[in-house]
């Protein structure tokens, strides 16, 4: 039987299936519906370090494609967190990825140390790219020189890997990729949600509260291959790359790893179909023995190769 599990900054991962920051909560209602430690790893909502209420309704519209929200980071921050989800999360035989958040650089490291101590978290992922927040978000991933400092300074002062997660509302995202990378990233996850709008003709108003939000689903499945696929070019061999964006099938998630991914989140699918990532695993499985594939690795960066 082919192996699923993946080594990646140090950490062994039973496989390279990961459920997306904020369509997953912290992972604690979906035990109601299937065996949560199946999952490779589960990466938890956006967490700031104090508790946030997030933007006014409607923030969430549904397309034909995919869905639109602006959330805003609603979470309980992180002292909450410790204290009355993670006993719970400790419960749970798989990894944790803290998705972290902050209004300044100081409050991104803040939220760092203070799970530092908590052995479940194995990895941050920096948000640098939630396009419904006026501060923070975007305003670190869309500045080269910004995200830099972000990264460098908060590297410097923490232990556990980190792993930056980018916005595709850029023009070219291996410039930001580089600028991770030269910080002293471990890793990038690609892509964030993409700005979107839509219009309630009917209200002659657009739908969501805050005008704008973050399209994601199968919309953008195209555009996640293409910056993994251009990242991987030039600095695949540098860190190791998570693919997210439009994941629904394990085909989906095969064209993340052919394009370069060494592991693929799951997002809006949860929404759609909680079992999705569980079919995911089975499906990449199933692919890999009908290809006689011992080895995941094999599959990584797989369409970029000229030997085949
Ligand atoms: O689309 C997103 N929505 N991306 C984020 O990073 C955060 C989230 C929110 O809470 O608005």
């Amino acid at each position: 039987n082919p192996t699923l599990s993946i080594t990646l900054f140090g950490i062994t991962f039973k496989n390279p299936v990961w459920v997306a920051s904020g369509t997953f909560g912290y992972g604690l209602e979906a035990r109601e519906i299937y065996d949560v430690s199946k999952l490779g790893a589960v990466v938890t909502k956006g967490i700031s370090l104090r508790p946030r209420l997030g933007n006014e309704p409607p923030r969430i519209v549904e397309t034909p494609c995919g869905m639109l929200n602006s959330i805003g980071l609603q979470n309980p921050g992180v002292e909450k967190f410790l204290k009355e989800l993670y006993p719970e999360i400790e419960k749970i035989d798989t990894h944790f990825i803290a998705n972290v958040f902050g209004e300044t650089e100081e409050e991104y490291v803040e939220v760092c140390l203070a799970l530092e101590d908590a052995p479940k978290i194995v990895a941050y992922e920096l948000n640098v790219s939630c396009p419904n927040v006026k501060k923070g978000g975007i305003v670190f991933g869309h500045d080269p020189a910004v995200l830099g400092n972000l990264v460098e300074n908060t590297k410097k002062r923490i232990k556990k890997p980190l792993l930056v997660k980018l916005s595709p509302n850029v023009t070219d995202v291996t410039e930001f990729a580089k600028v991770c990378i030269d910080s002293g990233a471990d890793g990038l996850v690609l892509i964030n949600t993409l700005l979107g709008m839509r219009i309630n003709i009917y209200k002659e108003r657009p739908e969501l509260s805050t005008k704008t939000g973050g399209l994601s689903g199968p919309a953008i499945l195209p555009i996640a291959v293409r910056m993994i696929w251009q990242t991987y070019e030039r600095y695949g061999s540098a860190v190791p790359i998570i693919g997210v964006g439009g994941i629904t099938t394990h085909e989906d998630a095969l064209e993340h790893i052919y394009a370069g991914a060494s592991a693929v989140q799951v997002g809006t699918a949860n929404f759609y179909d909680p079992l999705s990532p569980l079919k995911v695993i089975e499906g990449i499985g199933s692919f890999m023995k009908e290809k006689n594939i011992e080895k995941f690795t094999q599959l990584v960066g797989r369409a970029h190769r000229l030997d085949i």
